[in-house]
């Protein structure tokens, strides 16, 4: 069975992770209506309320090391933002690493879970959270700010089935892309749709907070920020502030 879908879950990353430990093959896709404890990024919790959102989790097998796991990410990110782009319209662009923005706020994330053999990858669990039908008042108080949706944004109703299509669709021309020509070809096309790029950026890394310019991706996928004492500075992961 390739596509599962469920009315209510904690999250569909845990439901696929249950299917990849049996065995799913790639390409399985777990899809719920509602989350009641959907995860993002660096433990942070994600909004999913009941029919209002694509919330989904794809289980995928790429032949590679681990340490190519952040491109994945990007990759992924690509295939969301150029699904909304044709769907809906909406202008969405992204956020280094995984963040779709609409006028400065949040429509889509993007949580990538790997599990390893010997550095390589066993399975890796592509997570997209897409903020479909929202409407203002659906969000709590501390999300109105930074959160927004589709609906919002296109001012009409966007239909979730034709968005999980195109987000497949491009997902797979993509995948192959990456699979056939590495990582280049879809460097070229996050920063074309990038809105972090060439902008002054406070990156906020483990190590502290980089504060610069953010010029490009470098070839694995990192950051490269030029700070103010025109040091470069690669980072592999951190939250942005624009
Ligand atoms: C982030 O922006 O921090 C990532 C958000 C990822 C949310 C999606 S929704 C489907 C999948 N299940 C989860 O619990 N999280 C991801």
């Amino acid at each position: 069975q390739k596509l599962k879908i469920i009315d209510s879950t904690v999250s569909t990353q845990e439901e696929a992770k249950l299917l990849a430990e049996e065995d799913a093959p790639e390409g399985t896709l777990v899809i719920a209506e509602e989350q009641t404890g959907g995860k993002g990024r660096m433990g942070r919790k994600w909004y999913s309320p009941k029919g209002k959102g694509i919330w989904m989790s794809l289980v995928l097998r790429p032949k590679q090391p681990m340490h190519f796991m952040p491109q994945m990410t990007l990759m992924t990110g690509v295939a969301v933002c150029r699904a909304v782009r044709r769907t809906t319209g909406v202008m969405a662009g992204l956020k280094w690493p995984n963040d779709l923005l609409v006028n400065g706020r949040k429509i889509s994330g993007i949580l990538l879970e790997s599990a390893a053999e010997d550095e390589y990858v066993r399975y890796c669990i592509a997570g997209i959270g897409i903020s479909v039908n929202l409407d203002p008042q659906d969000y709590p108080q501390a999300l109105t700010d930074v959160a927004t949706s589709l609906k919002i944004e296109a001012g009409e109703e966007v239909d979730r089935v034709a968005l999980i299509a195109a987000v497949l669709e491009e997902f797979e021309v993509l995948y192959a892309l990456y699979q056939q020509e590495g990582f280049g070809p879809i460097a070229s096309l996050w920063e074309a749709l990038s809105v972090t790029l060439g902008k002054s950026v406070t990156v906020n890394t483990a190590r502290g907070a980089v504060i610069g310019t953010a010029e490009k991706l470098d070839l694995s996928g990192a950051l490269l920020v030029t700070t103010g004492e025109g040091q470069h500075e690669s980072i592999f992961s951190g939250d942005v502030e624009l």
